[in-house]
Protein backbone atom coordinates (compact mmCIF):
# COMPACT_ATOMS: atom_id res chain seq x y z
CA UNK A 1 0.00 0.00 0.00
CA UNK A 2 1.62 3.43 -1.05
CA UNK A 3 2.45 5.51 2.40
CA UNK A 4 -0.24 7.95 3.74
CA UNK A 5 -0.17 10.29 6.68
CA UNK A 6 -2.36 10.45 9.91
CA UNK A 7 -4.10 13.67 10.61
CA UNK A 8 -5.77 13.25 14.12
CA UNK A 9 -8.29 15.97 14.41
CA UNK A 10 -10.47 16.17 17.95
CA UNK A 11 -11.28 11.63 18.14
CA UNK A 12 -11.46 11.20 14.29
CA UNK A 13 -7.96 10.13 11.94
CA UNK A 14 -7.89 10.88 8.75
CA UNK A 15 -6.17 9.32 6.13
CA UNK A 16 -3.68 11.93 3.66
CA UNK A 17 -1.78 10.71 0.55
CA UNK A 18 1.90 11.03 0.69
CA UNK A 19 3.82 11.72 -2.57
CA UNK A 20 7.65 11.31 -3.32
CA UNK A 21 8.84 12.59 -5.94
CA UNK A 22 11.92 11.04 -7.92
CA UNK A 23 15.01 12.99 -5.86
CA UNK A 24 12.62 11.56 -2.77
CA UNK A 25 10.92 14.92 -1.74
CA UNK A 26 7.78 14.06 0.29
CA UNK A 27 4.91 15.59 0.23
CA UNK A 28 1.34 15.54 2.12
CA UNK A 29 -1.42 15.66 -0.18
CA UNK A 30 -3.89 17.58 1.06
CA UNK A 31 -6.13 18.87 -2.19
CA UNK A 32 -9.28 16.85 -0.24
CA UNK A 33 -8.45 17.87 3.27
CA UNK A 34 -11.47 20.61 3.29
CA UNK A 35 -13.80 17.90 1.75
CA UNK A 36 -12.85 15.35 4.30
CA UNK A 37 -12.64 17.34 7.37
CA UNK A 38 -14.00 21.17 7.05
CA UNK A 39 -10.48 22.65 7.75
CA UNK A 40 -7.96 24.13 5.36
CA UNK A 41 -4.13 24.59 6.52
CA UNK A 42 -2.68 28.22 7.15
CA UNK A 43 1.02 28.42 5.54
CA UNK A 44 1.31 32.58 5.35
CA UNK A 45 4.00 33.05 2.65
CA UNK A 46 3.57 29.37 1.47
CA UNK A 47 7.11 28.36 3.22
CA UNK A 48 5.88 24.79 3.76
CA UNK A 49 3.09 24.40 0.80
CA UNK A 50 3.38 22.77 -2.51
CA UNK A 51 1.69 24.56 -5.15
CA UNK A 52 2.27 22.24 -7.91
CA UNK A 53 4.24 19.27 -9.16
CA UNK A 54 6.61 20.12 -11.62
CA UNK A 55 9.05 18.56 -14.03
CA UNK A 56 11.24 21.55 -14.75
CA UNK A 57 13.84 22.43 -11.81
CA UNK A 58 15.10 20.52 -8.87
CA UNK A 59 16.69 22.27 -6.26
CA UNK A 60 17.99 21.28 -2.89
CA UNK A 61 18.22 23.71 -0.55
CA UNK A 62 19.81 21.94 2.21
CA UNK A 63 22.46 20.62 -0.34
CA UNK A 64 22.89 23.71 -2.60
CA UNK A 65 21.84 21.65 -5.76
CA UNK A 66 19.97 23.32 -8.52
CA UNK A 67 19.26 21.31 -11.92
CA UNK A 68 17.24 21.93 -14.64
CA UNK A 69 15.61 18.78 -16.33
CA UNK A 70 17.95 17.20 -14.73
CA UNK A 71 21.26 19.27 -15.96
CA UNK A 72 23.37 20.68 -12.99
CA UNK A 73 23.64 24.38 -13.11
CA UNK A 74 27.27 24.07 -13.19
CA UNK A 75 27.45 22.14 -16.79
CA UNK A 76 25.07 24.30 -18.11
CA UNK A 77 26.51 27.54 -17.25
CA UNK A 78 29.84 26.50 -18.55
CA UNK A 79 28.78 25.17 -21.52
CA UNK A 80 25.52 25.95 -22.88
CA UNK A 81 23.75 28.81 -25.01
CA UNK A 82 21.24 30.65 -22.90
CA UNK A 83 18.69 29.67 -26.01
CA UNK A 84 19.45 26.50 -25.91
CA UNK A 85 18.64 26.45 -21.85
CA UNK A 86 15.67 27.95 -22.78
CA UNK A 87 14.92 25.29 -25.38
CA UNK A 88 15.40 22.83 -22.28
CA UNK A 89 13.13 24.38 -19.70
CA UNK A 90 10.50 25.25 -22.14
CA UNK A 91 10.14 21.95 -24.21
CA UNK A 92 11.89 19.52 -21.47
CA UNK A 93 15.12 18.00 -23.72
CA UNK A 94 18.07 19.79 -24.74
CA UNK A 95 17.67 20.47 -28.59
CA UNK A 96 19.53 18.31 -31.44
CA UNK A 97 21.15 20.50 -34.24
CA UNK A 98 18.13 20.48 -36.25
CA UNK A 99 16.03 21.45 -33.39
CA UNK A 100 18.33 24.18 -31.92
CA UNK A 101 18.67 25.67 -35.19
CA UNK A 102 14.91 25.86 -36.23
CA UNK A 103 14.16 27.65 -32.89
CA UNK A 104 16.86 30.12 -33.04
CA UNK A 105 15.73 31.06 -36.87
CA UNK A 106 11.81 31.51 -35.50
CA UNK A 107 13.73 33.71 -32.79
CA UNK A 108 15.89 35.79 -34.92
CA UNK A 109 13.03 36.72 -36.82
CA UNK A 110 10.52 37.95 -34.43
CA UNK A 111 12.78 40.42 -33.05
CA UNK A 112 11.38 43.58 -34.46
CA UNK A 113 8.45 45.36 -32.14
CA UNK A 114 5.51 46.89 -34.11
CA UNK A 115 6.43 50.79 -34.40
CA UNK A 116 3.59 51.79 -33.00
CA UNK A 117 4.67 50.60 -29.85
CA UNK A 118 7.16 53.38 -30.36
CA UNK A 119 5.03 55.93 -29.09
CA UNK A 120 3.88 54.32 -25.77
CA UNK A 121 8.02 53.97 -25.19
CA UNK A 122 8.01 58.06 -25.87
CA UNK A 123 5.58 58.71 -23.65
CA UNK A 124 7.31 57.62 -20.52
CA UNK A 125 9.08 60.52 -18.28
CA UNK A 126 12.80 60.11 -18.84
CA UNK A 127 13.15 58.60 -15.67
CA UNK A 128 10.66 56.08 -15.74
CA UNK A 129 12.05 52.69 -14.44
CA UNK A 130 12.82 50.56 -16.87
CA UNK A 131 10.71 47.36 -15.19
CA UNK A 132 7.66 49.62 -15.03
CA UNK A 133 8.42 49.81 -18.75
CA UNK A 134 8.99 46.13 -19.33
CA UNK A 135 5.72 45.20 -17.46
CA UNK A 136 3.71 47.62 -18.70
CA UNK A 137 5.25 46.68 -22.63
CA UNK A 138 4.33 43.13 -21.83
CA UNK A 139 0.74 43.64 -21.20
CA UNK A 140 0.83 46.09 -24.41
CA UNK A 141 2.16 44.02 -27.00
CA UNK A 142 -0.54 41.50 -26.23
CA UNK A 143 -3.16 43.94 -28.14
CA UNK A 144 -1.10 43.84 -30.93
CA UNK A 145 -1.61 39.92 -31.48
CA UNK A 146 -5.50 39.69 -30.08
CA UNK A 147 -5.45 35.93 -31.10
CA UNK A 148 -3.17 35.20 -27.98
CA UNK A 149 -6.07 35.53 -25.73
CA UNK A 150 -7.55 32.64 -26.94
CA UNK A 151 -7.16 29.83 -23.95
CA UNK A 152 -8.30 27.09 -27.08
CA UNK A 153 -5.61 27.72 -29.76
CA UNK A 154 -3.39 25.41 -31.34
CA UNK A 155 0.20 24.21 -29.97
CA UNK A 156 1.48 25.90 -33.15
CA UNK A 157 0.03 29.24 -31.90
CA UNK A 158 1.24 28.99 -28.39
CA UNK A 159 4.69 28.09 -30.21
CA UNK A 160 4.45 31.57 -32.12
CA UNK A 161 3.60 33.25 -29.02
CA UNK A 162 6.68 31.92 -26.60
CA UNK A 163 9.50 33.11 -30.03
CA UNK A 164 7.16 36.39 -30.02
CA UNK A 165 8.32 36.82 -26.44
CA UNK A 166 11.74 35.33 -26.11
CA UNK A 167 12.56 37.70 -29.63
CA UNK A 168 10.43 40.60 -28.47
CA UNK A 169 11.93 40.79 -25.09
CA UNK A 170 15.02 42.01 -25.19
CA UNK A 171 14.31 44.77 -28.08
CA UNK A 172 11.86 46.29 -25.59
CA UNK A 173 14.73 46.04 -22.29
CA UNK A 174 16.87 47.80 -25.11
CA UNK A 175 14.80 50.44 -26.04
CA UNK A 176 13.24 50.97 -22.25
CA UNK A 177 17.00 51.36 -21.33
CA UNK A 178 17.89 53.82 -24.63
CA UNK A 179 14.35 55.64 -23.77
CA UNK A 180 16.20 56.49 -19.83
CA UNK A 181 18.99 57.81 -21.52
CA UNK A 182 17.68 59.57 -24.67
CA UNK A 183 19.48 58.42 -27.32
CA UNK A 184 18.22 57.22 -30.51
CA UNK A 185 16.78 53.52 -29.97
CA UNK A 186 18.81 50.54 -32.00
CA UNK A 187 17.04 48.10 -34.35
CA UNK A 188 17.53 44.29 -33.61
CA UNK A 189 20.11 42.66 -36.04
CA UNK A 190 19.77 39.15 -37.67
CA UNK A 191 23.20 38.58 -37.98
CA UNK A 192 24.00 38.21 -34.41
CA UNK A 193 23.49 35.86 -31.75
CA UNK A 194 20.68 36.03 -28.97
CA UNK A 195 23.37 37.77 -26.48
CA UNK A 196 25.01 39.61 -28.96
CA UNK A 197 22.28 41.45 -30.36
CA UNK A 198 20.77 42.51 -26.86
CA UNK A 199 24.05 43.89 -26.35
CA UNK A 200 24.67 45.64 -29.24
CA UNK A 201 21.12 47.27 -29.29
CA UNK A 202 21.92 48.64 -26.07
CA UNK A 203 25.45 50.22 -26.68
CA UNK A 204 25.32 50.74 -30.30
CA UNK A 205 24.66 54.67 -31.46
CA UNK A 206 24.85 56.33 -34.55
CA UNK A 207 28.16 57.46 -34.60
CA UNK A 208 30.15 54.63 -34.53
CA UNK A 209 30.31 51.37 -35.65
CA UNK A 210 29.71 49.27 -32.00
CA UNK A 211 31.22 45.52 -32.12
CA UNK A 212 29.76 43.79 -28.94
CA UNK A 213 32.49 42.77 -26.31
CA UNK A 214 33.20 38.73 -26.81
CA UNK A 215 33.88 38.65 -23.12
CA UNK A 216 30.16 40.94 -22.65
CA UNK A 217 28.46 38.64 -24.87
CA UNK A 218 29.86 35.48 -23.21
CA UNK A 219 29.55 36.68 -19.77
CA UNK A 220 25.53 38.16 -20.04
CA UNK A 221 25.29 34.27 -21.65
CA UNK A 222 26.46 32.88 -18.29
CA UNK A 223 23.99 35.02 -15.87
CA UNK A 224 21.04 34.46 -18.08
CA UNK A 225 21.63 30.70 -18.03
CA UNK A 226 21.64 30.84 -14.02
CA UNK A 227 18.79 33.24 -13.92
CA UNK A 228 16.49 31.10 -16.07
CA UNK A 229 14.33 29.22 -13.88
CA UNK A 230 14.39 28.63 -10.07
CA UNK A 231 11.26 26.61 -9.29
CA UNK A 232 8.42 28.42 -7.54
CA UNK A 233 9.59 31.51 -6.32
CA UNK A 234 7.88 34.02 -6.29
CA UNK A 235 7.61 35.35 -9.69
CA UNK A 236 7.36 32.12 -11.13
CA UNK A 237 3.97 31.36 -9.11
CA UNK A 238 2.93 34.39 -9.62
CA UNK A 239 3.01 34.29 -13.49
CA UNK A 240 1.11 30.80 -12.70
CA UNK A 241 -1.68 32.20 -10.48
CA UNK A 242 -2.19 34.34 -13.14
CA UNK A 243 -2.05 32.67 -15.93
CA UNK A 244 -4.48 29.83 -14.44
CA UNK A 245 -7.35 32.22 -14.81
CA UNK A 246 -6.63 31.80 -18.49
CA UNK A 247 -5.36 35.37 -18.87
CA UNK A 248 -3.16 35.16 -21.76
CA UNK A 249 1.05 34.58 -21.86
CA UNK A 250 2.41 38.10 -22.36
CA UNK A 251 -0.13 39.32 -19.71
CA UNK A 252 1.17 36.53 -17.12
CA UNK A 253 4.65 37.37 -18.02
CA UNK A 254 4.04 40.59 -17.39
CA UNK A 255 2.40 40.25 -13.67
CA UNK A 256 5.86 37.81 -13.03
CA UNK A 257 8.00 41.36 -14.53
CA UNK A 258 5.89 42.89 -11.41
CA UNK A 259 6.36 40.42 -8.64
CA UNK A 260 10.35 39.85 -9.82
CA UNK A 261 10.70 43.78 -9.72
CA UNK A 262 10.68 43.91 -5.34
CA UNK A 263 13.87 44.42 -3.86
CA UNK A 264 13.10 41.34 -1.69
CA UNK A 265 13.09 39.10 -5.19
CA UNK A 266 15.10 40.24 -8.58
CA UNK A 267 15.41 43.75 -7.23
CA UNK A 268 18.03 42.84 -4.83
CA UNK A 269 20.35 43.04 -7.49
CA UNK A 270 20.08 46.89 -7.65
CA UNK A 271 19.22 46.93 -4.01
CA UNK A 272 23.21 45.60 -3.19
CA UNK A 273 24.93 47.38 -5.69
CA UNK A 274 23.25 51.01 -3.88
CA UNK A 275 23.71 49.40 -0.51
CA UNK A 276 27.64 48.30 -1.58
CA UNK A 277 27.56 51.90 -2.53
CA UNK A 278 26.16 52.96 0.45
CA UNK A 279 29.02 51.43 2.35
CA UNK A 280 31.72 52.62 0.51
CA UNK A 281 30.64 56.38 0.64
CA UNK A 282 30.16 55.82 4.42
CA UNK A 283 33.92 54.97 5.15
CA UNK A 284 33.15 51.17 4.69
CA UNK A 285 32.89 50.62 8.25
CA UNK A 286 31.27 46.88 7.54
CA UNK A 287 30.68 46.13 11.29
CA UNK A 288 28.51 49.19 11.73
CA UNK A 289 26.50 47.64 8.65
CA UNK A 290 26.36 44.16 9.86
CA UNK A 291 24.94 45.42 13.55
CA UNK A 292 22.32 47.09 11.28
CA UNK A 293 21.41 44.20 9.66
CA UNK A 294 21.36 42.08 13.14
CA UNK A 295 19.14 45.13 14.43
CA UNK A 296 15.42 43.72 14.44
CA UNK A 297 14.59 47.67 15.38
CA UNK A 298 16.62 48.40 12.17
CA UNK A 299 14.77 48.11 8.48
CA UNK A 300 18.14 47.90 6.92
CA UNK A 301 18.72 43.87 5.25
CA UNK A 302 21.90 42.76 4.03
CA UNK A 303 20.78 42.96 0.56
CA UNK A 304 21.71 40.09 -1.57
CA UNK A 305 21.94 37.92 1.84
CA UNK A 306 19.62 34.92 2.65
CA UNK A 307 17.29 32.66 0.76
CA UNK A 308 13.86 31.14 1.66
CA UNK A 309 15.14 27.82 0.22
CA UNK A 310 19.31 27.75 0.30
CA UNK A 311 20.18 27.41 3.67
CA UNK A 312 23.89 26.50 3.14
CA UNK A 313 24.73 27.94 -0.27
CA UNK A 314 23.41 29.35 -3.04
CA UNK A 315 25.40 27.23 -6.47
CA UNK A 316 24.47 30.20 -8.46
CA UNK A 317 26.38 32.85 -6.22
CA UNK A 318 29.40 30.11 -6.12
CA UNK A 319 29.53 30.73 -10.12
CA UNK A 320 28.69 34.67 -9.89
CA UNK A 321 31.62 35.19 -7.81
CA UNK A 322 34.41 33.30 -9.90
CA UNK A 323 32.57 35.10 -13.05
CA UNK A 324 32.86 38.40 -11.48
CA UNK A 325 36.22 37.90 -10.69
CA UNK A 326 36.82 36.44 -14.20
CA UNK A 327 35.38 39.14 -16.06
CA UNK A 328 36.57 42.38 -14.08
CA UNK A 329 40.34 40.95 -14.94
CA UNK A 330 39.30 40.71 -18.51
CA UNK A 331 37.67 43.85 -18.88
CA UNK A 332 40.91 45.31 -16.73
CA UNK A 333 38.36 46.95 -13.98
CA UNK A 334 39.32 47.64 -10.75
CA UNK A 335 35.77 47.67 -8.93
CA UNK A 336 36.27 48.38 -5.01
CA UNK A 337 32.31 47.86 -4.58
CA UNK A 338 33.93 44.06 -5.34
CA UNK A 339 36.52 44.35 -2.54
CA UNK A 340 33.75 45.51 -0.41
CA UNK A 341 31.61 42.53 -0.84
CA UNK A 342 33.93 40.10 -0.58
CA UNK A 343 34.76 41.52 2.80
CA UNK A 344 31.45 41.64 3.60
CA UNK A 345 30.38 38.48 2.49
CA UNK A 346 33.72 37.16 5.07
CA UNK A 347 32.39 39.09 8.16
CA UNK A 348 28.63 37.67 7.77
CA UNK A 349 30.07 34.40 7.38
CA UNK A 350 31.92 34.26 10.55
CA UNK A 351 29.05 36.03 12.66
CA UNK A 352 26.41 33.53 14.21
CA UNK A 353 23.53 35.95 13.62
CA UNK A 354 24.20 35.03 9.89
CA UNK A 355 25.03 31.21 10.60
CA UNK A 356 22.37 30.61 12.96
CA UNK A 357 20.29 31.58 10.28
CA UNK A 358 21.52 30.36 7.19
CA UNK A 359 22.14 33.55 5.55
CA UNK A 360 24.70 32.99 2.39
CA UNK A 361 25.26 35.44 -0.47
CA UNK A 362 22.99 34.26 -3.02
CA UNK A 363 22.49 34.95 -6.88
CA UNK A 364 21.88 38.80 -6.54
CA UNK A 365 25.08 39.45 -3.97
CA UNK A 366 27.54 39.28 -7.30
CA UNK A 367 25.38 39.81 -9.94
CA UNK A 368 25.54 43.50 -10.03
CA UNK A 369 29.26 43.57 -9.53
CA UNK A 370 29.29 41.98 -13.46
CA UNK A 371 26.68 43.96 -15.06
CA UNK A 372 28.37 47.46 -13.91
CA UNK A 373 31.43 45.81 -15.34
CA UNK A 374 29.75 45.14 -18.58
CA UNK A 375 28.68 48.83 -18.41
CA UNK A 376 24.79 47.99 -17.48
CA UNK A 377 23.07 50.92 -15.52
CA UNK A 378 21.81 49.84 -11.94
CA UNK A 379 18.15 50.41 -12.96
CA UNK A 380 18.69 48.04 -15.40
CA UNK A 381 20.30 44.89 -13.17
CA UNK A 382 16.39 43.60 -12.47
CA UNK A 383 15.43 43.78 -16.27
CA UNK A 384 18.48 41.31 -16.57
CA UNK A 385 17.14 39.27 -14.29
CA UNK A 386 13.93 39.44 -16.23
CA UNK A 387 15.79 38.61 -19.40
CA UNK A 388 16.84 35.36 -17.93
CA UNK A 389 13.93 34.12 -16.33
CA UNK A 390 11.42 34.40 -19.32
CA UNK A 391 11.94 30.83 -20.05
CA UNK A 392 11.42 29.87 -16.87
CA UNK A 393 8.14 31.57 -16.52
CA UNK A 394 7.00 30.69 -20.09
CA UNK A 395 8.18 26.62 -18.77
CA UNK A 396 6.07 26.98 -15.83
CA UNK A 397 3.11 28.86 -18.03
CA UNK A 398 3.23 25.77 -20.30
CA UNK A 399 3.67 23.09 -17.46
CA UNK A 400 0.54 24.09 -15.66
CA UNK A 401 -1.97 24.91 -19.15
CA UNK A 402 -0.80 21.47 -20.27
CA UNK A 403 -1.67 19.64 -17.11
CA UNK A 404 -5.24 21.76 -17.56
CA UNK A 405 -4.77 23.26 -13.76
CA UNK A 406 -7.36 24.62 -12.26
CA UNK A 407 -7.63 28.27 -11.14
CA UNK A 408 -5.58 29.27 -8.10
CA UNK A 409 -7.71 30.13 -5.70
CA UNK A 410 -6.46 30.11 -1.73
CA UNK A 411 -8.45 29.98 1.08
CA UNK A 412 -8.01 32.48 4.39
CA UNK A 413 -8.90 32.57 8.06
CA UNK A 414 -10.82 35.45 8.29
CA UNK A 415 -9.79 37.33 11.18
CA UNK A 416 -12.27 40.52 11.00
CA UNK A 417 -15.23 41.89 12.65
CA UNK A 418 -18.35 38.95 13.13
CA UNK A 419 -21.41 40.80 11.62
CA UNK A 420 -22.60 43.91 13.00
CA UNK A 421 -25.62 46.34 11.03
CA UNK A 422 -25.18 49.41 9.57
CA UNK A 423 -25.15 52.41 11.56
CA UNK A 424 -26.19 56.16 9.61
CA UNK A 425 -23.17 58.72 9.83
CA UNK A 426 -25.14 60.68 12.01
CA UNK A 427 -25.35 58.52 14.65
CA UNK A 428 -21.86 57.21 14.77
N1 LIG B 1 19.76 40.44 6.51
C1 LIG B 1 19.54 40.31 7.84
N2 LIG B 1 18.72 39.39 8.36
C2 LIG B 1 18.09 38.55 7.53
C3 LIG B 1 18.27 38.62 6.13
C4 LIG B 1 19.15 39.61 5.63
N3 LIG B 1 19.36 39.72 4.31
N4 LIG B 1 17.52 37.67 5.52
C5 LIG B 1 16.89 37.03 6.51
N5 LIG B 1 17.22 37.55 7.72
C6 LIG B 1 16.79 37.07 9.05
C7 LIG B 1 15.35 37.48 9.32
O1 LIG B 1 15.29 38.73 9.99
C8 LIG B 1 14.89 36.34 10.19
O2 LIG B 1 15.45 36.52 11.46
P1 LIG B 1 14.62 36.03 12.79
O3 LIG B 1 14.50 34.54 12.66
O4 LIG B 1 15.45 36.49 13.93
O5 LIG B 1 13.28 36.72 12.72
C9 LIG B 1 15.57 35.11 9.58
O6 LIG B 1 16.78 35.64 8.97
C10 LIG B 1 14.76 34.38 8.53
O7 LIG B 1 14.41 35.33 7.51
P2 LIG B 1 13.00 35.38 6.79
O8 LIG B 1 12.75 36.78 6.34
O9 LIG B 1 11.96 34.74 7.66
O10 LIG B 1 13.27 34.42 5.60
P3 LIG B 1 12.44 34.36 4.26
O11 LIG B 1 12.65 33.00 3.71
O12 LIG B 1 11.03 34.80 4.51
O13 LIG B 1 13.12 35.48 3.33
C11 LIG B 1 14.55 36.55 1.79
C12 LIG B 1 14.05 35.22 2.34
C13 LIG B 1 15.39 36.29 0.55
C14 LIG B 1 13.34 37.43 1.38
C15 LIG B 1 15.38 37.27 2.88
O14 LIG B 1 16.50 36.48 3.21
C16 LIG B 1 15.83 38.67 2.47
O15 LIG B 1 15.08 39.63 2.67
N6 LIG B 1 17.05 38.81 1.86
C17 LIG B 1 17.51 40.09 1.35
C18 LIG B 1 16.87 40.34 -0.01
C19 LIG B 1 17.50 39.48 -1.10
O16 LIG B 1 18.72 39.38 -1.21
N7 LIG B 1 16.64 38.92 -1.96
C20 LIG B 1 17.07 38.12 -3.11
C21 LIG B 1 16.75 36.67 -2.97
S1 LIG B 1 17.61 35.69 -4.20
C22 LIG B 1 16.98 36.19 -5.71
C23 LIG B 1 15.63 35.64 -5.94
O17 LIG B 1 15.52 34.50 -6.39
O18 LIG B 1 14.65 36.36 -5.67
Amino acid sequence: MSETAKLIIEDKTYELPVLTGPENEKAIDISRLRAMTGYVTLDKGFKNTGSTTSAITFLDGEKGILRYRGYPIEQLAEKAEFLEVAYLLIYGELPNKVEYANFKNHITHHTLIHEDMRVFLEAYPIKAHPMGILAASLSTISTFYPESQDPNRPKEAIDLTIYRLLAKVPTLAAWAYKNAVGQPVVYPKNKFDYCENFVNMMFDLPAYDYVPDPVVVNALNTLLILHADHEQNCSASTVRVVGSSQANLYASVSAGVSALWGPLHGGANQAVIEMLENIKNDGGNLDKWISKAKDKEDSFRLMGFGHRVYKNFDPRAKIIKKAADDVLNKLGIIDPVLDIAKQLEEVALNDSYFKERGLYPNVDFYSGIIYRALDIPTEMFTVMFALGRLPGWIAQWKEMVGENQPISRPRQIYTGSKERNFVEIDNR
